[in-house]
């Protein structure tokens, strides 16, 4: 055993073969071009061995304590490294779309849109097909192979993160414990602290009649919004226009969640949901800088792949995400001085407590 044996870097390093040298016109810039997709493709292998841990923690019948530690701990690393593929496309723009051109033509057909590993990781985060943005009438596999579209296709049979997620929310306890019902309480905190600010805005001294109404208007669609996660027409309603996504009980388990993050037994949960909206977000980051530096290498030129590059690239960062309800939630945010004090029994089992 050495070095270059365990890495099997002779195998590695002979890998790297310039299409544009086998035909007698070495491009430089290939070599760059290959190196960073192996690079990319290998940092995917190791965000799906991630998830592979993080989802058969979360993929049980109940999440241990110490499991979930160790979940938030691989959701953190997954971000860490989405992080630095971000930052990747740095150097790809070290190459001009001059450079590109010496050997573009002769990728074609292969584009990003085989990617099967990136396919996977979509839909094991939680992006569903119907969610997904058309392309030239196609469905998001049809560049697949057969064979990698086999494998894509039973991923989405099998519950993604974002359903064990939602099934792990829903068994949250505390929100209903005792007498204690999370959602009554946090009600009438929202509608002490929405009656405070419209008072308030009411006897502004500096706001035209026109500007209290416009105000006024905006805090009660807040909190027609907010009976969305308690009424279950409304939110029923909300869930068929695809407003929301998560079930109500996971919803208010997150806020939860979110709004209690400081006792003990809710900061795990609240860093995990923290990491996947982490995650969420670096991702778009990457669809957006990877749209951006695909505008700059082709202009408005098609794809490889037969999209209309940039345009869709850029739909992606916005509308492929698995995580926005999350990110929602902070409509319904309020600051901690509000909070509804938690009943002593809900709190005691919250905290942890050592006896002499
Ligand atoms: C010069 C550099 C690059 C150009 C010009 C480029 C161009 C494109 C274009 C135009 C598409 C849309 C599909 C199509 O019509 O072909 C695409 C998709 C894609 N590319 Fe790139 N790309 C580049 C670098 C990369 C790199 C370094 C990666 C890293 C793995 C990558 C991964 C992908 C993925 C995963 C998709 C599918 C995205 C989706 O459907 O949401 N690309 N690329």
């Amino acid at each position: 055993m050495d070095y270059a044996g365990y890495l099997k870097l002779r195998e590695l390093l002979s890998i790297q073969e310039l299409e544009s040298g086998k035909r007698g016109t070495p491009a430089h810039d290939e070599m760059l071009f290959i190196v960073i997709h192996q690079t990319y493709e290998l940092w995917f292998k190791q965000i799906l061995h991630e998830l592979d841990l993080i989802q058969d923690i979360f993929g049980g019948k109940a999440v241990d304590d110490a499991a979930l530690g160790r979940a938030v701990h691989s959701a953190e690393r997954i971000v860490k490294i989405e992080q630095l593929l971000v930052s990747q496309i740095d150097i790809l723009e070290t190459m001009t779309p001059m450079d590109f051109l010496e050997f573009r033509n002769l990728l074609m057909p292969s584009s990003g849109f085989q990617s099967e590993q990136f396919r996977l990781l979509e839909v094991r985060l939680g992006l569903k097909r119907e969610a997904r943005l058309a392309f030239n009438d196609e469905s998001f596999d049809a560049s697949l192979d057969p064979g990698a579209r086999g494998r894509v296709r039973g991923q989405e049979a099998k519950p993604s993160l974002r359903d064990q997620i939602d099934d792990w929310l829903s068994r949250t306890p505390f929100v209903d414990q005792g007498g204690f019902h999370f959602r009554d309480a946090y009600a009438k905190a929202l509608d002490a602290m929405l009656s405070q600010d419209m008072g308030q805005i009411r006897t502004h001294p500096h706001l035209s009649q026109a500007e209290k109404d416009v105000q006024l208007a905006s805090l009660q669609k807040s909190r027609a919004m907010f009976d969305g996660l308690l009424d279950d027409a409304r939110y029923a309603e909300l869930h068929a226009q695809g407003a929301w996504t998560f079930s109500r009980r996971a919803l208010q388990a997150a806020l939860f969640l979110f709004l209690y993050r400081d006792e003990p037994a809710a900061n795990a949960g609240f860093r995990m949901l923290k990491a996947l909206m982490d995650m969420d977000e670096t991702l778009a980051l990457w669809r957006m800088r990877h749209a951006l530096m695909v505008s700059r290498m082709l202009g408005r030129k098609v794809g490889t792949g037969g999209s209309s590059g940039y345009d869709y690239l850029r739909a992606t960062a916005d509308k492929h995400r698995a995580y926005n309800d999350l990110f929602a939630i902070a409509t319904f945010l309020i600051p901690r001085s509000a909070l509804p004090p938690l009943p002593d029994d809900v709190r005691k089992a919250m905290r942890y407590r050592y006896e002499a």
